[in-house]
């Protein structure tokens, strides 16, 4: 989603702002723009499209700034115009504003505005902000007074960067629910929304929270609050290693992130069996043997893929550690009043830790004395710090937008907390607890061995780039798969894609199938998966192109026009080795069809407005 990069220092800020935004592209835009104080004035490119069209314009004509931000637009309020591309200024064009997040007020400070005589000239939320710090310094205030007075008036959710013409070698900064991190160089200091944008230049950060306010000049950062009051941040060293992200050797970043599951799901289970081999022991989770066997319900809430991972984690909370499970959307939990039983957890699943959605339930949650637990990827993120507990992944920085790495990473950190709930309520026996272990320790090599499926994938594709819809199937544990085998393909290739629990086809899907709709099954070794097979013989008498990933080397070939194998392991544990191919398959489809695979249209990595 919108990336923020600002930049104060030796360097020329135009080409420092543009490699930074280059860096969040992965994120997901439609435009890019930056401003600079130059001359005495303020200097503006905007460009609708790739960075590129912005890169080209600052090479061509360069500015050999020293002070600059800049800001990749996913559209909200507007079209994706140049009119509408950040930098927003004041009607004078003297100030200069980047934005993350929504104004939910920016109508009525319009009008306010409208009516004094100002005049607007995109359809955008963001240039309220510009037109309020004019006004303020038209009364009196000084620049950094005037912005805190226009923060002040506005409601929703922000992260902001400001230049000025009359103050050329400043940027302010600001934030309230939307992540900014200020950068220290050598001699040089950065605004960022995510560290990653600035990794080459700042030796550190220091994260702002909700309020902050930052002036970062050539001589220093302050940061301070709403009212002005000196605050102190920690400064985080950057951690550079493990901020690098290529694509070694592979077409996209997507196809790096599917192959290297084997390796970053051995990382999400290292160190973290006991000894015994029969518990799991979870740094970061706090709760006690007690506080575990107390707890009556858990409440995931996620968003998009880290949904799937929740509705996993369901089955595997439910059925090792007999907790009840509720999975909602986090759109959705917050729409309603949602009643929490007594001795609840409330539980967030999320790749980045900033998804908007998912980030307010949980800020809603807080106070109601629930604790909480974020299984999260990244360990700065906000959910991380906002949560009482957090369970990290650790499969490394996922740059392809469709989650790939993170979600099977996801179900492997639910089925180690699952485990260790089971362990402590007792409903998992200690020999029952080292067989399951024992399988999840060897899955990482079962996914490398699933790999072998690719070629036949590939020729799998061929016939899903033709398809207009494609229909997914899974029964139990492996329905979610199904949703999230449709995700991938309707995210990346923009073919519609439905995932539905095979039991309920009969109860309208069916009526679509004909020899023109694929479709896709998954069917791992649990108990239902018998009247699986039975519901792809209703869809095959009716001529459909049936698919079938599973992990029954016995499956009749009969079964499917085409059986895809892969390793079989616990019940539990075969989503993982089951969607594989899925993401596999909606990768090939992607390549084949000519999409930007890492980057599908209107999408974002990160959706960190509501
Ligand atoms: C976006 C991404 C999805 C992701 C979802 C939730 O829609 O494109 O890949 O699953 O957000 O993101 P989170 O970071 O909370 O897991």
């Amino acid at each position: 989603m919108c990336g923020i990069v600002g930049y104060v220092g030796d360097n020329f800020a135009e080409i420092v702002v543009v490699d930074g935004l280059k860096r969040l592209e992965y994120r997901g835009y439609d435009s890019a723009g930056l401003a600079v104080p130059l001359d005495g004035g303020l200097k503006l490119r905007r460009r609708v499209g790739k960075i590129v069209n912005l890169e080209r314009e600052v090479l061509k004509e360069p500015l050999q700034a020293h002070v600059g931000v800049g800001h990749t637009r996913w559209a909200t309020h507007g079209a994706p115009t140049e009119a509408n591309t950040h930098p927003h200024t004041d009607a004078a064009g003297r100030i200069a504003v980047v934005h993350n997040g929504i104004i939910e007020n920016y109508l009525e400070l319009r009008h306010e505005l409208e009516a004094a005589g100002d005049h607007f000239t995109s359809a955008t939320d963001t240039e309220v902000v510009p037109h309020l710090v004019a006004a303020g310094m038209a009364r009196g205030l000084g620049l950094v007074e005037a912005f805190r007075a226009a923060l002040r008036r506005l409601e929703g959710s922000f992260a902001l960067g400001l230049v000025s013409a009359s103050h050329p070698g400043v940027i302010l900064g600001a934030r309230r629910s939307s992540p900014l991190v200020v950068g220290y160089g050598e001699k040089e200091f950065l605004l960022a929304s995510d560290v990653l944008a600035i990794q080459s230049y700042a030796e550190a950060v220091s994260y702002l929270e909700d309020g902050d306010v930052c002036v970062i000049e050539a001589s220093g950062v302050t940061l301070s609050d709403l009212e002005g009051r000196p605050v102190e941040r920690p400064r985080h060293k950057v951690d550079r290693e493990s901020l690098a992200v290529r694509k070694e050797g592979h077409r996209h970043f997507m196809a790096k992130e599917i192959h290297e599951q084997p390796r970053v799901l051995a990382q999400t289970i290292s160190g973290r069996i006991a000894d015994s081999g029969r518990d799991v022991v979870l740094d970061g989770v706090g709760l006690t043997g007690d506080q575990v066997r107390e707890l009556e319900h858990v409440q995931i809430v996620a968003c998009g893929t880290s949904w799937h991972a929740g509705l996993l984690g369901r089955y595997l909370i439910e059925g090792l550690a007999g907790i009840p499970v509720r999975v909602d959307y986090g759109s959705e939990f917050r729409g309603r009043a949602a009643l929490l039983p007594k001795r609840s957890l409330f539980l967030t699943i999320s790749q980045s830790g900033e998804t908007a959605d998912t980030l307010m339930a949980l800020r809603g949650i807080r106070g109601q004395g629930v604790r909480t637990l974020t299984v999260c990827n990244v360990p700065t993120s906000s959910m991380v710090r906002e949560s009482d507990d957090a369970l990290l992944t650790l499969v490394g920085p996922e740059i392809g937008v469709a989650s790939t790495k993170a979600f099977t990473g996801q179900i492997l950190a639910l089925a180690l907390l699952a485990a260790h709930w089971g362990v402590a309520r007792g409903t998992l026996s200690p020999v029952d607890a080292e067989s399951f272990l024992d399988h999840l320790v060897r899955l990482p090599g079962l996914v490398e061995h699933a790999f072998t499926v690719e070629p036949a994938l590939l020729e799998e594709a061929r016939v899903l780039a033709d398809a207009r819809s494609v229909l997914y199937l899974g029964r139990g544990i492996n329905y979610p798969v199904a949703l999230e085998g449709a995700l991938k393909l309707k995210e990346l290739s923009y073919i519609h894609a439905e995932g539905y629990p095979a039991g309920e086809m009969k109860h309208g899907p069916i009526a679509l199938i004909d020899p023109r709709f694929p479709v896709v099954a998954v069917a791992g070794s649990g108990q239902d998966q018998t009247k699986l097979l039975s519901n792809l013989s209703e869809v095959r008498a009716r001529e459909a192109r049936v698919t079938l990933v599973t992990t029954d080397s016995e499956t009749p070939a009969s079964a499917a026009d085409r059986l895809i194998v892969v390793p079989r392991t616990s019940p539990w544990l075969e989503p993982i080795l089951l969607v594989l191919p899925l993401q596999l398959l909606a990768y090939h489809t992607a390549v084949l069809k000519g999409s930007d695979v890492d980057q599908p249209r209107n999408l974002a990595k990160s959706v960190t407005v509501e």
